[in-house]
């Protein structure tokens, strides 16, 4: 496991980035925290460690947002309002996992039963201090025992 501090949004960013220039196409990256924790930002540093240069933003509509970089693609799930397995299908949550894209997940908390086993899970916590955060990474190689 790793943690972190992040006492900005652009620090979250760029933990964001670290992992996203780590990890191996196909991963799966789930994400919890609360509202305002700061998964969208942390996503928005992922993509570009990824390489993808798109506006990250929360799909709210969609359920998911893809992002086209020049050679790798990445889909941006929020599962806030998930209300059941139709929406999951739908949404196309189980194609692109069997399609072994590299995903990353706003409030798996709502979809903890079918996260794949290996995925990679990110935790960001708020703590006292206004603008700092607790971020825990677990199952991410290159990241193990990490402290900053
Ligand atoms: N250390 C920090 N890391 C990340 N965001 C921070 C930090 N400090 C303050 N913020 C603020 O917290 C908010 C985080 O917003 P963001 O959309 O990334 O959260 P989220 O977890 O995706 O929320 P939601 O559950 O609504 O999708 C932003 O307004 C950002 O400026
Ligand atoms: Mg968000």
């Amino acid at each position: 496991m790793a943690v972190f501090i992040s006492k900005s949004s652009s620090d979250t960013e760029n933990i964001g980035y670290s992992l996203g220039k780590s990890v191996a196409d196909g991963s799966v990256i789930a994400m919890f925290g609360d509202l305002g924790a700061g998964k969208t930002a942390f996503t928005r540093g992922f993509a570009r460690g990824m390489g993808i240069m798109c506006d990250v933003s929360s799909p709210t509509f969609a359920l998911v947002n893809e992002y086209r970089g020049e050679r790798k693609i990445l889909y941006h799930f929020d599962m806030y309002r998930i209300s059941g397995w139709d929406d999951l299908y739908s949404a196309g949550y189980f194609d692109y996992l069997d399609m072994g894209h590299t995903l990353i997940i706003e409030w798996s908390e709502n979809i903890e039963a079918i996260l794949p086993q290996n995925c990679i899970r990110v935790t960001i916590t708020k703590t006292e201090d206004f603008n700092e955060r607790k971020i825990e990474i677990i199952g991410a190689e290159n990241f193990e025992d990490t402290c900053i």
